[in-house]
């Protein structure tokens, strides 16, 4: 009998990773779900007991050595690489975002290339990779998978850069690390890379309380908890689910090898558009919601069209993106008081 096929998934038990987890887990694949925490794994299974059968726990603890993921990739027929450093409450920058993120990716692609049995690897990038904050309209234009942030290095990284920019550095040069393997190295497998913009949605990982919630769904709470009104650096967003859905596809769809996709709603958004959604659908979202408004920035434009038709993606509404969100964010605040 011949052992069962299994599908990596770094950063399993953060916020996107837990939905590419559920995504594999819904059309029948075995999952190999890589954590830092063997508690926070223990949680992921626990809460998905029907699939007890497909889902195992590995844990790796420093994801930029490549020989910590020898057991990880032992005989798996693909790999979703989403772990990667997501923060802007740093002290050291290089070392806490952009190494590590570079380090992560050579690591799991050295690991795959021992593997004959790995098929395709998917790279969870950022449109972080592909924003140049200095392109501005007029002209109106439109970023495509063919853009790529022109930071450098050195700019990622300096002494007086903040977070934010280190993390766009951090992904930039992460994926670009993973396409010089993939042109260096002409490994057995494949490549795909995605470039999401700010990722919103339900959460499915492990999160105890809501101060422990991921950088992007905070912002959503900051506002419908009234706390502030965040600046939407970019007015392009995707829902979770949605770009689950695009992760599994990445790795099935053959003709999608070789390419790099943004990942995106053609919806745009503003958190004043949040705060708008939070008042109309619950009863207590005009006492609460934070004050201020924040108009949607109009003058450019994403392609989150062609990814939705190569791989298949039905993109949701954002209201029903904040709403779900929100509703559970709600019911965690009232189990924390309780
Ligand atoms: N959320 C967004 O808006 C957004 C948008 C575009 C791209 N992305 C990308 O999507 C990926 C996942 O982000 P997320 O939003 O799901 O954030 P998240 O919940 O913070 O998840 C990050 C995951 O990466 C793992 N990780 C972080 N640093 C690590 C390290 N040094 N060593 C090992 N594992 C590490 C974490 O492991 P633990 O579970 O063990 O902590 C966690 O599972 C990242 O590549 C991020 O750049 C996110």
């Amino acid at each position: 009998m011949s052992m069962p096929q299994y599908i990596l998934v770094t950063g399993a038990t953060g916020f996107i990773g837990a939905h590419v987890v559920d995504e594999l887990l819904r059309r029948g694949h075995n999952v190999r779900a890589a954590t830092r925490s063997l508690e926070k794994g223990e949680l992921m299974q626990m809460a998905r007991p029907q699939y007890a059968a497909q889902l195992d726990i590995v844990k790796v603890s420093d994801f930029t050595a490549s020989a910590s993921f020898a057991e990880a990739v032992q005989g798996v027929a693909g790999i979703i690489h989403v772990a990667s450093p997501f923060t802007y409450d740093t002290t050291n920058n290089e070392e806490e975002l952009v190494k590590p993120a570079i380090a992560g990716v050579k690591a799991v692609l050295d690991a795959a290339a021992t593997q004959s049995s790995v098929k395709r690897v998917v790279i969870t990038s950022s449109f972080a990779a592909v924003l140049d904050v200095n392109r501005k309209a007029p002209p109106r234009f439109t970023y495509t998978a063919a853009d790529w942030n022109p930071l450098s290095y050195e700019e990622a990284v300096a002494k007086e850069t903040s977070a934010v920019v280190a993390y766009r550095g951090s992904k930039k040069f992460a994926e670009k690390a993973a396409w010089e393997f993939v042109e260096e190295r002409k490994p057995a497998f494949d490549v795909v890379t995605l470039c999401p913009p700010m990722t919103f949605g339900p959460i499915a990982h492990p999160v105890q309380k809501l101060a422990d919630l991921n950088e992007s769904n905070a912002m959503l709470w900051n506002v419908a908890s009234g706390k502030d009104m965040p600046v939407a650096r970019v007015p392009f967003w995707v829902d979770v689910r949605d770009l689950a859905v695009a992760h599994v596809e990445a790795l099935l769809r053959a003709e999608a090898g070789g390419k790099r996709y943004v990942v995106a709603s053609p919806e745009k958004f503003s958190y004043g558009v949040v705060k708008r959604v939070v008042e109309e659908e619950f009863p207590w979202g005009k006492e609460r919601v934070a004050k201020g408004e924040q108009e949607i920035e109009d003058s450019y434009d994403l392609d989150g069209e062609t990814a939705g038709k190569e791989l298949g993606v039905r993109y949701r509404s954002f209201r029903e993106t904040v709403k779900d969100f929100v509703e559970q964010a709600v019911e965690m605040e009232g189990s924390e008081q309780r």
